[in-house]
């Protein structure tokens, strides 16, 4: 599958997708050659599409970041000799082209040997999300937070930052736009659901993050959400730009939160978590996501599997109505 140009536009720019027949690619040193079997697209994909998403792959190129499938071949190294044949979960931005494709190359450092009881299905999500969820826990417990706040908070991601919270005992108010949303969080265990639809949600939010201690909150909204997060948080408290749901930039960020409170707003992308994580930490994080997705812990809710023909119409879908879950391409379907 073949972006030629980004289309800033929800509809257009999946529309604009082609299928093309090209050689196979050859995978370098500490590359593999993967045999995709399943992908993800993630609101990322859809940054990327609308050519929103900084990174080194420049269209026109293959989209997809993350996906799963077996490896077929291997540029060379001790690592890329192991992973001959193995089922994995794969990732990655290289400029080449992406797992929206019959064949992605990979480097070694982000394939992940996947467990005989996790499919390829849960694999293909299996990257992404649970690490950043994992990421998010992390921080807190290093930056000492008592609790966090996190908003769009019944996004996939959502949903996983509940239950690895809790496996934690890190409390998390869990701000959504929608009661049923509220409702499906709070079926997964979560306790403090805020609405952001209510009336006096801000003043809900400043006296819930007063009594939990929550210092720490992370957003994937954008726009006036991450000002008004530092507003409503306790002094000397970190918000967390990670998304931009809305397509806004910043907005309603009040200087003087910074100034005079002592707050800090920082950003957060999960590539320069790994990087500054290490290889320990992402193997291990690997190997928590898959014993908690053998486990039935986690799950990735997934809305429909397609080929190549019913990919650009499940697209179209999941821009309408992003909570119903993933769409899944399977390209030998
Ligand atoms: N920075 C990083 O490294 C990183 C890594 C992973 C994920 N992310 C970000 O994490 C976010 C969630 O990803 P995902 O894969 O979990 O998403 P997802 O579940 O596939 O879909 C997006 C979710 O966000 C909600 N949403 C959409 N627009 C919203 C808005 N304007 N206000 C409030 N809620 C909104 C949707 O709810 P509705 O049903 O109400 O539309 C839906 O539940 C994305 O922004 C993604 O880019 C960032």
């Amino acid at each position: 599958m073949i972006l030629d140009e980004p289309v800033d536009d929800a509809e257009g720019s999946v529309r604009a997708l082609r299928l093309e027949e090209r050689p196979l690619p050859v995978p370098k040193r500490g590359e593999v050659l993967v045999r995709v079997e399943a992908s993800v697209c993630n609101p990322s994909d859809q940054m990327f599409l609308r050519g929103r998403y900084r990174c080194a792959r420049k269209p026109p190129c293959g989209p997809g970041f993350e996906g799963a499938g077996v490896v077929v071949g291997s540029g060379g190294g001790m690592i890329g000799r192991f992973l001959l044949g193995k089922r994995v979960a794969c990732g990655g931005n290289e400029p080449g082209g992406g797992t929206w494709a019959e064949y992605f190359v990979a480097s070694v450092m982000l394939c992940f040997p996947l467990r005989k009881d996790v499919d390829f299905v849960a694999g293909a999500t299996m990257l992404v999300n649970p690490l950043t969820a994992l990421a998010f826990v992390d921080m807190a417990k290093q930056r000492r937070a008592s609790a966090i706040v996190h908003t769009a908070a019944a996004s996939q991601l959502g949903r996983l930052l509940a239950i690895f919270a809790r496996e934690r005992d890190l409390p998390v108010i869990h701000v959504v736009r929608r009661e049923a949303q509220a409702e499906l969080l709070r079926e997964l265990g979560a306790e403090h659901v805020l609405n952001s639809s209510d009336d006096d949600h801000d003043e809900k939010l400043r006296l819930a993050s007063e009594r939990l201690g929550a210092t720490l909150a992370f957003d994937a909204i954008a726009g006036t959400s991450p000002g008004k997060l530092l507003a409503a948080l306790p002094h000397h408290s970190t918000v967390v730009s990670y998304g931009k749901l809305t397509g806004l930039s910043l907005s309603a960020v009040d200087p003087a939160d910074l100034l005079f409170d002592g707050k800090q707003l920082i950003g957060f992308h999960l590539n320069r978590w790994l990087a500054s994580a290490g290889l320990w930490w992402t193997l291990s994080a690997g190997r928590r996501i898959q014993a908690a997705l053998a486990s039935g812990r986690i799950a990735t809710s997934v809305r429909c599997e397609v080929g190549f023909d019913g990919f650009a119409d499940a697209l179209v879908e999941y821009a309408a109505d992003m909570g119903a879950g993933k769409v899944i391409l399977r390209p030998g379907h």
